[in-house]
């Protein structure tokens, strides 16, 4: 069988890329069914893209490739196309877009277009060959131990990171990098929760708070969680991606306000309080009671002077932890580094190597922050390589 182009892996890029390519298009996927991560993103409802969608909430040893894909293929665009399909959905909060009804609904849509577009989909297929010829590539097909040799005249990666093994993650896309000589940063899990050693936070564990997260010089103020294993939480996921084993991370539990301000405010104000007391209207009083076993917040708060505030101040919003590691790609959203953006062309997402293989989506080098980037990474690429086929 020949196709014009065969694409490996059926998720948010992959589909996006078939239903645009044109000409005679296979879609191969070793899952039962197309898109599986977006059917469990965003609780269910898929966070599909980000109105504030723009380069700098993208990581990659290149920041600047990112930008031609996503400004070809926007934010509005996705959306246009989401209102076309009748898709109902709505803002949750800083941009991020969520579907009203169900993830669901993104795979229908995708499945339609490729269906509209003629695209043949072979799932519980893998790929036991893939070899390149002098014009185009040949590949054997393997589904329910039968084998079926392809040729296409292009091939898209589209396979994504290694997050979430479970779910069918593999490094295929790499693999087959270190076959054609194509460079690979190096990867890590992202957008994954801190672990910290012998369940310090386990007493703590559903315990949640407004903060100000940084990493590695990086801030993110969002909510923040406590866990049986350590930290998570949307500010702890976003700095997850910025910080390196060793690192401390510093959480600012009055992201909104200056503590010293308030507690002087409060002092004038009602002075005999007891000062946990008084401090568990300003954070969870579970997290008063924790803090209050490694320091000193005994006492009325009229009884502290303003240097014994501004201590106080200072380490609740300068609080220096030390993850152990992190959850790893068990739990990871996504996975950071991936194919050299410098191997690739950024206007059309083809291996300069290579001629007629592309790769988009996760697989490269672009990991967007938390709240619809990544996927708009991926309909953004898997777009300039529709185009380009
Ligand atoms: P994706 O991982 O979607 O697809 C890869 C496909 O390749 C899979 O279908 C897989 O089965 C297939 N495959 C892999 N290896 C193969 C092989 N060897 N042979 C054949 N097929 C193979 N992002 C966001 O923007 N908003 C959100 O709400 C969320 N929520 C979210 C929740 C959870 C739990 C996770 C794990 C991730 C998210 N993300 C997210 C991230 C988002 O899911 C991710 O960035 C995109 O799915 C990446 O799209 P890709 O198409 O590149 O890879």
């Amino acid at each position: 069988m020949h196709f014009d182009t065969v694409i490996i892996g059926a998720g948010a890029a992959g589909m996006m890329c078939a239903a645009h390519a044109g000409g005679r298009v296979l879609l191969v996927d070793h899952a039962r069914a197309p898109g599986e991560k977006i059917r469990i993103s965003g609780g269910g409802r898929c966070n599909f893209t980000n109105l504030h969608c723009d380069p700098r909430a993208f990581l990659s040893q290149n920041p600047h490739f990112a930008k031609s894909a996503l400004a070809r293929y926007t934010q509005w665009d996705f959306i246009d196309l989401v209102n076309r399909s009748g898709i109902a959905w709505h803002e949750k909060t800083l941009g991020q877009l969520f579907c009203d009804h169900s993830a669901k609904d993104i795979v229908a849509m995708l499945r339609r277009l490729m269906q509209d577009a003629g695209v043949d989909l072979h799932l519980q297929t893998s790929v036991t060959q893939f070899a390149k010829l002098p014009q185009g590539f040949a590949l054997t097909l393997s589904r329910d131990g039968k084998e079926t040799d392809v040729t296409a005249r292009n091939a898209v990666l589209a396979t994504g990171g290694k997050s979430i093994p479970k779910m069918g993650a593999t490094g295929y896309a790499y693999d087959i990098a270190a076959k054609f000589d194509i460079p690979v940063t190096d990867t890590r899990p992202a957008l994954v929760p801190f672990t910290f050693a012998e369940g310090r936070f386990a007493p703590l564990a559903g315990v949640a708070a407004p903060a100000r997260v940084t990493a590695n010089a990086t801030s993110f103020k969002e909510a923040l969680l406590f866990t049986h294993r350590g930290l998570s939480g949307p500010a702890v996921l976003q700095a997850s991606s910025y910080w390196r084993e060793g690192q401390p991370v510093t959480v600012d539990l009055s992201p909104d306000a200056d503590l010293f301000d308030t507690l002087r405010l409060r002092r004038q104000q009602r002075g005999r309080r007891n000062l946990t007391t008084e401090l568990s209207t300003l954070l969870p009083a579970r997290l008063v009671e924790h803090l209050a076993t490694s320091m000193d917040l005994s006492g009325n708060l009229g009884d502290r002077s303003d240097a014994s505030l501004r201590q106080l101040a200072e380490a609740l919003q300068g609080w220096q932890l030390h993850p152990s590691g992190t959850e790893g790609y068990r739990t990871a959203e996504v996975t950071l580094g991936g194919i050299d953006t410098d191997a690739l062309n950024s206007a059309t997402m083809a291996v300069k190597s290579v001629p007629g293989l592309y790769i988009i989506g996760e697989a490269v080098d672009v990991t967007g922050w938390l709240g619809g980037y990544n996927f708009q990474w991926a309909w953004s690429s898997g777009m300039a390589a529709a185009r380009a086929l």
